[in-house]
């Protein structure tokens, strides 16, 4: 049995003070969630300290959504794996479709973060997807392929069981499109297919999350997939009602 899993990626949303009452709220809502659902949120860098507190003892898991490419040194604004992991964060969101694209992260860069970030304990939560005209242009499996083969299919097996992967179509992101459980099933399946060239079995042992509009409203269908592992979610992790309606619909 694969692990499911639901992770909320806050993005550059919420201060200190919101983000504690929405934990707040998460934790008195939690109890309506399935023991067996993982249940994760990604908060801004600012928050992980106190978050990392409010949540101690609880079922929920920490994530951050970016560590740096350098292990330490004269890197202003940077905040490296190390860090994190001392915030008491477990996890650590890689390869967002929003990092690639403004931040101009590249494979190269995703390898040497994902590498540092498993070095320091923090589990990588690494996202791939393509964008509209790439899947317009029928070459969205191969994007995907190379996301896979530059940085996953680079790392060990003890490696790889630390990683939880996170498909999203860029044209889904905040757009309200969803994909449909056609293509995630589809796409989830191919990734797995992708791997199993380097890692054979352990291939199915790996939680694949959909991501891109998921909301209470579309998450159970998506969830049914068997190859759909759960889920991160972007704009419907801010609404507590909504995120906790989502880790319920497996
Ligand atoms: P939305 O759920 O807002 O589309 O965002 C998805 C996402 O990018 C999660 O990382």
């Amino acid at each position: 049995m694969r692990r499911k899993i639901v992770a909320g990626n806050w993005k550059m949303n919420t201060t200190p003070a919101e983000g504690k009452a929405l934990i707040g709220e998460l934790l008195s809502k939690i109890a309506d969630v399935p023991a067996g659902v993982e249940v994760i949120v990604s908060t801004p860098f600012t928050h992980l300290v106190p978050a990392a507190e409010q949540l101690s003892g609880s079922r929920i898991a920490l994530s951050a959504q970016n560590c740096a490419n350098k292990e330490s040194g004269a890197y202003t604004g940077e905040i490296s794996a190390k860090m994190v992991a001392a915030t008491g964060a477990q996890y650590v969101i890689l390869g967002h479709s929003e990092r690639r694209e403004y931040y101009g992260e590249t494979d190269a860069i995703l390898l040497e973060k994902t590498k540092l970030a498993l070095e320091n304990g923090l589990a990588p939560i690494f996202c791939i997807g393509e964008k509209l005209e790439e899947r317009e242009s029928n070459i969205h499996f191969d994007v995907v392929k190379t996301q896979i083969e530059a940085v996953v299919c680079q790392l060990s097996s003890e490696e790889l069981s630390k990683v939880v992967l996170a498909y999203e179509p860029v044209w889904a992101i905040g757009t309200g499109k969803t994909a449909t459980s056609e293509q995630a099933q589809e796409m989830h399946a191919y990734i797995r297919s992708v791997l199993a060239v380097k890692f054979g079995k352990q291939a199915e042992e790996v939680a694949i999350l959909y991501g891109g509009s998921a909301k209470p409203g579309n998450a159970p269908e998506l969830f049914s997939q068997p190859d759909v592992d759960g889920g991160l979610i972007g704009g419907a992790s801010l609404v507590a009602d909504d995120f906790i309606a989502i880790a319920k619909s497996f």
